[in-house]
């Protein structure tokens, strides 16, 4: 090196060593954008909990590469339209290194088009429409999707149920209840059963009387009801007001304490499918249902609670096995999570980036939603 430019690398060395020394010590920024308030508040809330205290955890045990997570989330109050702008925001001005979210199929898949764009990965907690990965390479999910779940309660339907003839309600502008009506249409059918009719709605609505007056007149043995909770509640204590004396059955968007504080005696005896239940007696679930309570006041973590905090191990996990927080190595590392054990099962992404584990059916009994049966996949 000529004398002339000795100054010129010290002062380099001078200016990149503390940006290095930055790199090792800042934080790793992960994304979260959840429906913290408005209708399916209960989702977000549960979800980003078990979230808080996957991050938390690993936290405390070191981190990871050396450094700690930093959830960096914000809420899209339950609306269309705002998990996309969150997912930007996220992303080129937070600079995550990758999206934690979201509940609900529909939001989803809004925030999935944007990482997909920039390439960074995300991982669905808990939205079990197929659509949600198809949307690109970088999409991934850590619960297993409709046509599973549809299938496990078409059967569920006519083994435990005895019903022959239903009726679906489906809500039309969610592609969650869209495609579990689809799925669990092909698989009772198939059984033997019949659909005798289709009545429709949309997020939102209240009031659900003319449906259930056209239910009435129809008279199936059961009713299906593919949508979310605030809406299914309402429908069982309108069915009970109108004197249908049908079981109401439902898939994972019925699990909210809010099914039973809105549904009241209505939802007694009516059942549902979800991913997991803190009944199950296995040491992973019991030990956290104890660190759950211990963090959040007392609360039993629910299976959105149990698959938010199982979307932060995964990709702890990842971001672990790619040596770097590069978006595309952590992608590829995402892709080759293999029989990880978590809180919800053991994870185990395929080609799809979807995982499969086992759906639990549980029944509401004395206001409490009480383990029924494991429907293995
Ligand atoms: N699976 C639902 C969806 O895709 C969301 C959900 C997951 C609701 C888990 C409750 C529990 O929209």
């Amino acid at each position: 090196m000529t004398s002339r430019l000795k100054p010129l690398f010290a002062a380099l060395l001078c200016f990149s060593l503390p940006f290095c020394a930055w790199a090792q010590t800042s934080t790793i920024k992960v994304g979260e954008y959840a429906s913290l308030t408005g209708k399916e508040a209960a989702f977000g809330q549960s979800s980003h909990k078990g979230t808080v205290l996957a991050i938390e955890e690993i936290n405390a045990a070191g981190g990871v590469l050396g450094r700690k997570l930093e959830l960096v989330y914000e809420d899209n109050q339950s609306k269309p339209g705002e998990s996309g702008t969150i997912a930007t925001k996220l992303i080129t001005r937070e600079k995550v290194v990758a999206l934690l979210g979201e509940v609900a199929s529909s939001r989803s898949r809004e925030a999935a088009i944007v990482a997909q764009k920039y390439k960074i990965p995300m991982i669905s907690p808990s939205s079990t429409n197929p659509s949600v990965t198809e949307i690109g390479n970088y999409i991934f999910r850590v619960c297993f999707i409709d046509p599973f779940q549809g299938t496990a309660l078409a059967k569920f339907a006519r083994s435990h149920l005895k019903a022959k003839r239903v009726a679906i309600v489906t809500s039309v502008s969610s592609s969650y209840s869209v495609g579990l009506a689809k799925y669990f249409k092909e698989q009772f059918v198939a059984e033997g059963g019949q659909v005798v009719l289709e009545p429709k709605y949309s997020e939102g609505d209240k009031d659900f009387k003319a449906q259930l007056t056209a239910i009435k007149a129809a008279a199936p043995d059961a009713i299906f009801v593919p949508g979310y909770y605030t809406e299914a509640a309402l429908m069982c204590k309108q069915a009970r007001d109108l004197g249908l004396t049908q079981p109401l059955f439902g898939g994972d968007g019925w699990e909210a304490p809010e099914l039973v504080s809105i549904g009241g005696k209505a939802v007694e005896g009516c059942f549902y499918s979800t991913h997991y239940s803190p009944e199950i007696p296995t040491e992973a679930v019991k030990s956290f249902v104890k660190r759950f309570k211990a963090r959040w006041n007392g609360e039993t973590p629910d299976a959105m609670a149990a698959l938010g905090y199982d979307s932060a191990a995964v990709l702890a996990d990842a971001i672990r096995r790619a040596g770097s927080t590069d978006a595309a190595k952590i992608r590829d590392a995402l892709a080759a999570t293999k029989n990880l054990d978590g809180v919800t099962g053991r994870t185990t992404i395929d080609a799809q980036r979807n995982a499969s584990k086992p759906a639990v059916v549980v029944e509401v009994r004395n206001g409490e939603f009480r383990f029924v049966q494991s429907v293995e996949p």
